[in-house]
């Protein structure tokens, strides 16, 4: 097993960690610092560790560029990991509903599978009834991404890179993608993500950690309070496709413009049916996109933790971990209907069969172009 500890302070430049088979032990204790650690079980996939100074602590793994574990300290300076996930890396592909990865190439689902481009058809893997869903059968959740360890002013990070080839999924054009998680000294989770092709593609990377701000065994999340600043929605069809039209929250279920639990009205989403019913929708937050702004705030009562977001994206996808099915996670803990929550920050479910229509994003991205997607989750205690 390869182990590499390596305290930041000593570090001045990108550590490449490809290929390297040193062990480093830290020295020092509280000090930001990166930890490799080479999975024996899972075919060459590395975990690594970020650390800061303030006691969190964020896992991550090369498969799927997914977040497997992040520590955050609860009101009385307990570490409580706030993210479903299992313990073995083969347990992702056979158990996992997203947990954690970088979903795409384009996240959320693509009506029928199909969209046209500069007047050509393009048909995609269809893994969702009819529909396309988060990247196709084999999407850049499954797929093995190259860890490179960054040393930034903020803290600690890591860079996960991945080339989609042309025709992925029926995809048009090779894809060049990364994503980039920095653990800050200020108590923030930074996710960036970027792409650039060689051919018109539409482009919609997520990221899908699935949240519990009571721990990730505590049980069902209805009891926190959430905050999103979304004036409107978009609503959906059976299949769980817009429906074209930019609906006002405003005396709906989805109004959380005012914090409120979410347990409070989610029985306007009943079982029904393939629909297990709760929250699985997209929300189109307010303010400019491509401006960083806060757009959502968690918190949860028994732990005091709150998570706040910031992105540029148009778009949340806030899901209640509705088809969770009771697969154990971590140190065997059970998880269930409502046991984690998705806060997923998009261009809006099947945008690339919306183009043109007013308030729709464009999710096209041509050569020469830079796709940025970046999200902030800042942790405090109340
Ligand atoms: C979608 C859900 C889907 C889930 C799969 C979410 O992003 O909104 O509809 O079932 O991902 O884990």
């Amino acid at each position: 097993m390869k182990h590499i500890r390596t305290p930041l302070l000593a570090i001045i430049a990108v550590f490449v960690l490809a290929g390297c088979d040193t062990t480093r032990e830290a020295t020092m204790v509280n000090q930001p610092e990166i930890e490799i650690v080479q999975d024996g079980a899972a075919d060459g996939a590395r975990r690594i560790t970020l650390r800061n100074g303030r006691g969190m602590e964020v896992e991550l793994m090369e498969l799927g560029a997914t977040v497997t574990r992040v520590v955050v300290p609860d009101r009385d300076g307990r570490p409580t990991d706030v993210v479903l996930g299992f313990d073995t890396i083969p347990e992702y592909p056979e158990k996992s509903q997203y947990f954690g990865c970088t979903v795409g190439r384009v996240g959320n689902r693509i009506g029928n599978g199909f969209f046209e481009l500069d007047g050509t058809g393009y048909e995609l893997a269809r893994n969702n009834g009819e529909n396309h869903l988060h990247g196709g059968v084999v999407g850049f959740d499954k797929r093995r991404w190259s860890a490179e360890a960054m040393v930034t002013g903020k803290g600690p990070g890591v860079r996960f890179t991945m080339t989609s080839p042309d025709g992925d999924e029926g995809y048009p054009g090779r894809l060049d993608a990364e994503v980039v998680y920095i653990l800050t000294e200020a108590g923030e989770l930074v996710v960036e993500m970027g792409a650039v092709c060689d051919a018109p593609t539409p482009v919609n990377i997520v990221h899908h950690t699935y949240w519990n701000l009571g721990g990730h065994g505590s049980g069902s999340v209805l009891d926190e309070t959430l905050q999103i600043n979304a004036s409107h929605y978009t609503p959906v069809d059976a299949g769980f496709i817009p429906t074209g039209e930019i609906a006002a929250v405003e005396g709906t279920a989805l109004d959380f413009r005012q914090p409120r639990t979410i347990g409070r009205d989610i029985g306007a989403f009943p079982e029904n049916g393939d629909d297990p019913g709760g929250y699985d929708h997209n929300l189109c937050l307010d303010g400019d996109p491509g401006v960083m702004r806060e757009v959502a705030r968690l918190s949860d009562p028994d732990t005091g933790i709150v998570m706040i977001i910031e992105t540029d994206q148009p778009g949340i996808q806030f899901y209640t971990g509705n088809f969770l099915n009771g697969m154990v996670g971590k140190g065997g803990v059970v998880y269930d209907k409502f046991g984690g929550l998705c806060l997923e920050t998009q261009a809006y479910p099947d945008s690339i069969n919306r183009r043109g229509e007013p308030g729709w994003p464009d999710v096209v991205m041509r050569p020469g172009e830079n796709y940025e997607h970046r999200m902030v989750h800042r942790f405090t205690t109340e």
